[in-house]
């Protein structure tokens, strides 16, 4: 197949991008808004580009990793975030190719006391949430495939263990929330999950819960952050304390979801997978972080 990945610059697009070396029979092509190394350049919520692109390069399957992701600044920019993460997704729909689409937990609640399984229904309390939701909703009468995750992070761009392990250096101590739980998820876990979808007999269209197993809080995720970090580099170690707060003690500008742990059952069961534990993608990640 041709596979378009757009996104490509994201951590997700990123991963995907190294992956597919490991899935040699395809070709890739790869877009992101903004030029990088051996990608095009395109503008996903451009209709015409999109059908001239994907008509150009006789695209079969597109993996759509381009989201606005920001959740903060959703908030005051919800019609380029709609634009973006849902009238977008219907210029990539409208192609007639196949189509594997992410989503979000904050398209929850975020109120449950059990992991949310597809069935449950959604209730987004965010900008960001709502127009992830519309993007969903969009795909609802086609036979695409959407994997809904949480809490990624990779080796590329910015995100939570990054930033932990820079404050980490920074500070003597910091606080960080217990009452949010969800589980982390390391983006190349969640390419390996889209290559499974892709490479399985069949097309299982529908929508898929997809992160790492296990469930924390952000406070555990930050201890265990540190832990390995130190064992990774024990001569250079992270000293900084950290402190478990409430959420009411940091200073959010968008309401986080309180409990947003995702039932991967039906994942596992239609594409025969195993996930490796949350645990697991932070030590290879950080491997990772630290070989650089
Ligand atoms: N990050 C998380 O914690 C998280 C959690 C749950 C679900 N997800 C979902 O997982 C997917 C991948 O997330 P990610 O963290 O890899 O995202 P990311 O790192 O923010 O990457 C998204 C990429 O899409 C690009 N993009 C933005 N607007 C575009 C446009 N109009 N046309 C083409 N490309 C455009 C971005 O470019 P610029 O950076 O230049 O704008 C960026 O390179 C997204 O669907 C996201 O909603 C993420």
């Amino acid at each position: 197949m041709k596979i378009l990945i757009t996104g490509c610059n994201g951590q997700l697009g990123n991963e995907m991008r190294l992956l597919a070396v490991e899935h040699p029979k395809h070709e890739y092509i790869y877009s992101d808004v903004i030029q990088s190394d051996n990608a095009f350049v395109l503008d996903i919520t451009n209709p015409q580009e999109v059908a001239d692109f994907v008509a150009q390069h006789a695209i079969d399957l597109i993996v759509n990793c381009a989201a606005y992701t920001n959740v903060d600044k959703a908030e005051e920019n919800e019609a380029i975030a709609q634009k973006i993460n849902a009238e977008a997704v219907e210029n990539l729909a409208k192609t007639g190719c196949k189509l594997i689409h992410i989503s979000t937990d904050y398209v929850f609640a975020g109120d449950a006391c059990y992991p949310y399984k597809e069935s449950d229904s959604v209730s987004p309390k965010t900008a960001y949430g709502r127009t992830k939701w519309a993007g969903e909703q969009v795909l609802a009468k086609t036979n695409a495939i959407i994997f809904r995750t949480a809490w990624l992070y990779s080796t590329f761009g910015n995100n939570f263990v990054k930033t932990m392990l820079r404050l980490g250096k920074e500070k003597s101590e910091l606080g960080v929330v217990f009452d949010q739980i969800g589980t982390p998820t390391y983006a190349k876990h969640l390419a390996q999950a889209i290559f499974k979808a892709i490479e399985s007999k069949d097309w299982h269209a529908g929508t898929y819960h997809c992160t790492n197993e296990g469930v924390c809080s952000w406070y555990d995720f930050t201890h265990e952050i540190f832990r390995q970090y130190n064992a990774l580099c024990p001569h250079n170690p992270i000293e900084a304390k950290v402190k478990p707060i409430h959420s009411s003690e940091y200073q959010y500008r968008t309401p986080r979801p309180f409990y947003s742990v995702l039932d991967k059952q039906k994942y596992k069961e239609t594409f025969g997978a195993t996930i490796p534990h949350w645990t697991e993608g932070l030590h290879e990640c950080l491997e990772k972080l630290v070989e650089n």
